[in-house]
């Protein structure tokens, strides 16, 4: 019987654990045994794992985070990490690997892939959005719902307080979650790393609309564009309007995956027992255009996913 290996790394993302449970049904459905690997990457090093089976990753699919533990690991950047991860996978007799994580999981599951004869298949989780090669990642649709929940509370008390808020939202280096955000969230100004803006021009939008009647307003800025809080007190001294940072920090990450992460879970976990069915090499699974697709790990590592940012011209129409 052939194995596969299920590994969750870097961030956590709502869905994890529905793509756990994706793939090891439908590995075991195909006639694969199954293995998990504990804590990201460590799990490899360390040689932690444990079986899954059809019945164990029962009750998992509303949880967030990931039953498997995630770790961030450093050890995977150096010779000795991959050299340790790719005896581990020839001692448990692992023919094919799901990588659930991130960009960072990509690139290290392709490094690994290099060491080993053991073959990849990425499912792209992250709350960041910034797999290439896939519109959408597990979990950024839960993250988006939660920011969106949370900020329509905190426009209730802008308004009551004719304050001015910059709400930070997480994203790492890019503003895929923050331009999603800012757009459903109805926020005057949007700001992403992928542009750069000016802090005078921000002022000037605040003073016009303040002008017009409108004396609070919602800046949504990904974490990526810098100091937030310096920002926040620039705009006070300038506009003379009371101003707040607010960080959601880190509840972004957890609760329970909505539908659409759940979805997207199911259809890349079955997707990455498929292409590994089919002895294909090292794959991201992903979706395009609304059909699920693959590309080579190679390619997605290769290429910078572009940010589409007519979302941010939009969203100043549509807060006028
Ligand atoms: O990649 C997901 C993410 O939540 C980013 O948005 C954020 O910058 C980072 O992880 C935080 O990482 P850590 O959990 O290591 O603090």
């Amino acid at each position: 019987m052939k194995t596969i290996g299920i590994v969750t790394s870097g961030g956590d993302a709502p869905g994890m654990n529905a793509a756990i449970r994706a793939v090891t049904r439908v590995a075991t459905y195909t006639g694969f045994r199954v293995l998990g690997f504990e804590r990201g990457w460590e799990g490899l090093i360390s040689n932690h794992a444990r079986p899954l089976t059809a019945r164990s990753v029962g009750g998992i699919l509303q949880l967030g985070g990931t039953i498997l533990h995630t770790t961030r690991c450093p050890h995977m950047e150096t010779a000795e990490g991959l050299a340790k991860a790719a005896a581990c996978l020839a001692t448990n007799r692992v023919d094919g690997l799901v990588v659930i994580g991130g960009d960072g999981s990509v690139r290290a599951a392709l490094a690994l892939s290099e060491k080993t004869d053991t073959r990849m298949a990425a499912v792209p989780a992250t709350i960041d959005n910034d797999v290439s090669g896939t519109d959408e990642t597990i979990g950024f649709d839960t993250a988006v719902n939660t920011a969106v929940g949370e900020i329509d509370k905190i426009r209730d008390t802008a308004i009551s307080h004719e304050r001015i808020f910059i709400i930070e939202v997480m994203g790492r280096k890019r503003g895929f979650l923050a331009s999603m955000v800012g757009l459903t969230v109805g926020a005057e100004t949007i700001l992403v790393p992928e542009m750069p803006f000016k802090a005078e021009d921000i002022f000037e939008t605040i003073k016009e609309n303040a002008a017009k009647g409108k004396r609070s307003g919602l800046i949504v800025a990904a974490e990526g564009i810098g100091d937030t809080r310096e920002l926040a007190s620039a705009i006070q001294q300038d506009t003379g309007l009371e101003t707040r940072l607010s960080i959601l920090g880190y509840a972004q990450r957890g609760g329970s995956p909505t539908a659409r992460s759940r979805y997207l879970a199911s259809l890349f976990g079955n997707k990455a027992v498929e292409l590994l069915s089919e002895e294909q090499e090292n794959q991201v699974v992903g979706l395009k255009n609304g059909k699920i697709i693959s590309i080579s790990m190679e390619g997605s590592c290769r290429t910078k996913k572009p940010l589409d940012l007519s979302l941010l011209k939009l969203a100043s129409i549509l807060s006028t």
